[in-house]
This record gives structure tokens, C-alpha cells and sequence, in this order.
């Protein structure tokens, strides 16, 4: 998968979890859409489509669902 690797899924804050949680989603389509070309030609339709904005929220939603748990919420 190209970019940075995400070494853990620990973070110190539920901000950075989320933040960690939007880059997985971003890794999700990267892997299944490798040409950056093709990717920046959708990029107006998605951003401009409401049911893809929810789409997207929802996605990192799942995500940032198994970040907090791997973070046991985060619970001191
Ligand atoms: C930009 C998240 C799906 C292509 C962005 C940005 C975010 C983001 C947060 C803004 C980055 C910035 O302005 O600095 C996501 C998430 C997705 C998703 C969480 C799915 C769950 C997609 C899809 C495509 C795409 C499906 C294309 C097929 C792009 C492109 C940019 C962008 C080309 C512009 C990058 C840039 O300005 O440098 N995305 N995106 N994204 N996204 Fe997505």
C-alpha cells in the first residue's frame, strides 16, 4: 500500500484516533484505486455529493471504532 505505513493503532488522544481513523479510510481507497490520476478526477464529484459525504463519515466511523476499542476508550 503506498504512503507512510501506520505502525500501531495506539494513539495518546481520541482526536489522533480519529485523525488515525480517517487515514485507514484514505488507505481503503488508495489500495483499491492506486492511480493518484484517476483518484484526483473523483475528487469533485465525492466532495460535492452530499450521500458521499455521508458515505465517507461512515467509513471512518467503523474505522475509528476499532482504533478507540484498540485503546480501550481511551480509559485512564
Ligand atoms: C482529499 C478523506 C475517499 C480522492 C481528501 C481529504 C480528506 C479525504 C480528509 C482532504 C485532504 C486535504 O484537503 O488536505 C477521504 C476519506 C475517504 C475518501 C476518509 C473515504 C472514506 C476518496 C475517494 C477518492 C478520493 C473515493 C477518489 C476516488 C481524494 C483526492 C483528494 C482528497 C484526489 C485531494 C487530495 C489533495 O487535495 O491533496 N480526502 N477521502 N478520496 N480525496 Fe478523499
Amino acid at each position: 500500500i503506498k504512503g507512510p505505513p501506520v505502525p500501531s493503532l495506539i494513539t495518546g488522544t481520541p482526536e489522533e484516533g480519529f485523525a488515525l481513523a480517517v487515514k485507514l479510510s484514505q488507505k481503503g481507497v488508495v489500495f483499491t484505486q492506486a492511480d493518484a490520476k484517476v483518484r484526483s478526477g473523483l475528487r469533485g464529484q465525492y466532495a460535492n455529493d452530499p450521500n458521499s459525504l455521508i458515505a465517507v463519515s461512515h467509513v471512518v466511523a467503523v474505522h475509528f471504532q476499532t482504533v478507540a476499542a484498540a485503546n480501550n476508550y481511551w480509559r485512564k
